[in-house]
């Protein structure tokens, strides 16, 4: 008797050490946002090779053109508040106004330094900083804006595949700003980045690639020109009939986090599901989103200022991907719920592996002194 137990003892703490993860579906996406870009100036060469070996699975670059039609990464094409352009008197006089989104009534006419009145070899000249002031200042100015093709360069250059994720910024404003050089050059913002992508290995087959962009026209242009999987962006105002017109023209959405739950207020709330996660996933498209940040004022008071408790309500809603400020925060997260480098995952998969041969001689053994035994 003592032989059968301790023998069911075996085969049960098999089974239960190759035991499943305990989400049912496919690991989420770890997008980078502007790369590392909690740690590190953002859109940098260094911000991004960090983002990678903290385990991000895409990088993120919001793209701005120069006024010879080379893009490089920058979250806004006015340069003054991430850069250290204005200690550069030689540049004084570029100081332009410019209303660079049209169509929010939150952004206004600005004075600024915009990248449209500068070409690469000038900018390239300039130096990036952190600018959010509660975040690390000790590396401003060390890096410089790094080109689209810089970017694509630290992806492939990357030891595990990496993924690229360039959203078309201002389309609008660019495509309207520069009209004189696309038309000397026979060509369109969206078809200039595709083509770039295409020379750079990153077309649909590589599986490596997402486009993303919050304009609708953009959005649709690319759908004409290109099978690489568009991604449309939403930040307000985004509801059933917006989940069902995007399926007609992208491969998924982009939603801001606050669409995905019924929010009291930012820091209030409950989680209760507004159901476009789902209603989207019923479309066949995908769903990221953004942006998640570990700093306390960025999570709602109802997760106890633990990201992690956001992150699990996030993947209660089953959604495809997180872009975050902070990619080893969620990497290491999501290693911990899908059981990989973990301690739990030491009793699960890979510690079954590693044992199988010494559970398989304890089995034999409790077996063949079951039946001496029992005869
Ligand atoms: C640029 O930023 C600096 C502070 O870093 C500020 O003093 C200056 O007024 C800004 N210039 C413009 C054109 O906004
Ligand atoms: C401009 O581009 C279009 C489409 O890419 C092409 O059909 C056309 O021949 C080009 N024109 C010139 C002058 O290169
Ligand atoms: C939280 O949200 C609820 C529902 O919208 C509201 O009634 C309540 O006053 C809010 N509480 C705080 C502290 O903002």
């Amino acid at each position: 008797m003592r032989v059968l137990s301790s023998f069911l003892l075996i085969i049960l703490s098999i089974i239960n050490s190759m035991g499943s993860s305990d989400l049912d579906s496919k690991k989420p996406l770890v997008i980078a946002h502007r790369g590392a870009s909690g740690e590190l100036p953002e859109h940098t060469t260094a911000a991004y090779e960090l983002a990678i070996n903290q385990g991000a699975d895409f990088i993120e670059c919001d793209i701005c053109l120069t006024k010879d039609l080379v893009p490089f990464c920058s979250h806004d094409c006015s340069l003054n508040s991430s850069t250290d352009i204005s200690t550069r008197k030689d540049l004084k006089d570029r100081i332009t106004k410019h209303d660079m989104d049209f169509d929010e009534p939150e952004f206004s006419m600005s004075e600024d330094y915009f990248s449209i009145d500068f070409t690469w070899d000038e900018l390239k000249m300039v130096k990036v900083k952190q600018s959010r002031l509660d975040r690390d200042q000790s590396h401003n100015f060390k890096y410089s804006l790094c080109s689209l093709e810089e970017f694509l360069n630290v992806a492939k250059n990357s030891k595990k595949p990496t993924g690229v994720y360039p959203e078309l910024k201002y389309p609008v404003w660019q495509k309207q700003q520069l009209k004189t050089q696309f038309k000397e050059k026979n060509t369109t913002y969206e078809q200039l980045i595709v083509d770039i992508l295409y020379t750079n290995g990153f077309d649909s087959k590589s599986k490596r690639v997402f486009i993303q962009t919050f304009d609708k026209e953009a959005a649709k242009n690319l759908h004409k020109i290109t099978d690489m999987p568009i991604i449309y962006l939403a930040w307000r105002n985004f509801d059933s009939s917006t989940v069902r017109e995007a399926a007609e023209f992208a491969q998924g959405v982009g939603l801001w986090k606050n669409l995905i739950f019924h929010w009291g207020g930012y820091k209030n709330g409950t989680i209760k599901s507004t159901g476009l996660v789902k209603e989207a996933h019923d479309l066949k498209l995908k769903v990221h989103v953004y942006t998640f940040r570990v700093e306390s004022k960025h999570v709602p008071f109802l997760f106890g200022n633990d990201i992690r408790r956001e992150y699990d309500a996030y993947l209660n809603e089953k959604i495809d991907g997180f872009f975050t400020d902070y990619p080893y925060s969620l990497s290491s997260h999501l290693n911990y719920r899908y059981g990989e480098q973990c301690p739990k995952s030491e009793k699960s998969a890979n510690f079954a592996r590693r044992h199988m041969a010494t559970y398989i001689i304890y089995a034999i053994t409790a077996f063949v002194s079951l039946i001496i035994n029992k005869y």
